[in-house]
């Protein structure tokens, strides 16, 4: 009696050690690797804020397929410091430093210019950046909203016929699940938010902007083979709730148990950048390599409509 309750509390001790490393096998995103070998020998590739966190991690891979890698970013310092690291640990020396602040649009169009002047070719094009705080950049916008949604929509806009040329290619907008809490109301979106619990909800609201700007993107580039993809990398530890006070991410530390590092977060970033066959799948959401339905408003076509066209009058562009 008392032998087969001992193999009763083995039993279930079994199961849950197994219940928990399925857990964490699942949080982890072992389960979810990119795993095709496609070569990027002889493509460009471009990732914005390609100087840390998810979009160090996603360099790093497409550097080891063989690509050219450029990295934009708006700290010298800290993008040539990455540019040695990614050379070291992808033995691939194609990979090179070019200045962009996505918080200036003038410097989004000089980084344009001069990219256009001295790369000759781009394939994929990662709009990876991102912030998560609040305050004004040196437009007048919203930091979310401009870093996030409205700088890289006019970068896409200005490299978009390097694109086509070099078509097939991609293009991968980092979005987040954080998505499903943003709202767009068109009268307040693109204002300055004065603390971080209002950038908060103006992060949200720019991560619903990218899906929604992948959405529209996809239905405009339809016949060009050019493609695009929305992804939310998982919960990665990096360095993007760097403004939010130490305590505050006490209140989350739960989440830590749960949370990937960079290399298991740039996964879906680098299925997105590479997988053969997906292409019809362009305008989609990707979460752990896989395309996902996300939330009702992310699917407003409407919506997404409106948003391109807000844009493009913020950004005195004509279509
Ligand atoms: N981490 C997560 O759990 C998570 C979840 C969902 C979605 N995401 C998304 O994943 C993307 C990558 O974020 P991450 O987690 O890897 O964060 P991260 O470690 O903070 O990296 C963000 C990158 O963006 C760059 N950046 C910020 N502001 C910029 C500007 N004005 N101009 C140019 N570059 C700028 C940063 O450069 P500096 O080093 O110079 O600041 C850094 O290279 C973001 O779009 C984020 O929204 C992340
Ligand atoms: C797109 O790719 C297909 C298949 O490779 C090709 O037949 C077609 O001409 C391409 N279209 C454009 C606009 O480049």
């Amino acid at each position: 009696m008392e032998a087969l309750g001992a193999l009763g509390a083995l039993g279930a001790g079994a199961a849950l050690l197994l219940g928990l490393y399925a857990l964490l096998y699942y949080y982890l995103g072992v389960a979810t690797r990119c795993r095709n070998a496609v070569s990027l020998r002889g493509k460009t590739v471009l990732i914005t804020g390609g100087n840390a966190g998810i979009g160090k991690a996603t360099a790093v891979n497409l550097a080891r397929r063989g690509a050219r890698v450029v990295l934009a970013c708006r700290d010298k310092a800290r993008g040539e410091s990455a540019v040695y690291d990614i050379r070291r640990e992808s033995g691939n020396s194609e990979v090179i430093l070019m200045i962009l602040d996505l918080g200036s649009l003038n410097s989004v169009r000089a980084f344009a210019q001069s990219f256009l002047e001295s790369e000759p070719r781009l394939d994929i094009l990662i709009n990876n950046a991102g912030v998560l705080k609040d305050g004004q950049t040196s437009d007048g916008f919203d930091q979310a909203f401009q870093v996030n949604h409205l700088a890289h929509f006019l970068l896409t806009h200005l490299l978009l016929d390097r694109l086509k040329r070099c078509a097939p290619s991609r293009i991968v907008i980092l979005s987040s699940s954080a998505h499903m809490y943003g709202k767009i109301d068109f009268r307040t979106f693109n204002k300055p938010t004065k603390c971080l619990i209002k950038g908060g909800q103006s992060y949200a609201n720019s991560k619903l902007a990218n899906m929604l700007h992948a959405r529209e993107l996809a239905k405009r580039l339809e016949g060009t083979n050019v493609t695009c993809y929305a992804v939310h990398p998982g919960i990665v530890k990096t360095e993007i709730a760097r403004s939010y006070p130490w305590w505050s991410l006490w209140l989350v530390w739960f989440v830590r148990l749960f949370i990937r590092n960079s290399e298991a977060g740039a996964q879906t970033s680098i299925y997105c950048a590479t997988e053969e066959g997906i292409e019809r799948l362009s305008g989609r959401y990707f979460v752990d390599c896989r395309a996902k339905v996300p939330s009702p408003q992310a699917c407003d076509d409407q919506l997404a409509k409106k948003l391109w066209e807000f844009s493009e009058r913020l950004l005195g562009l004509t279509s």
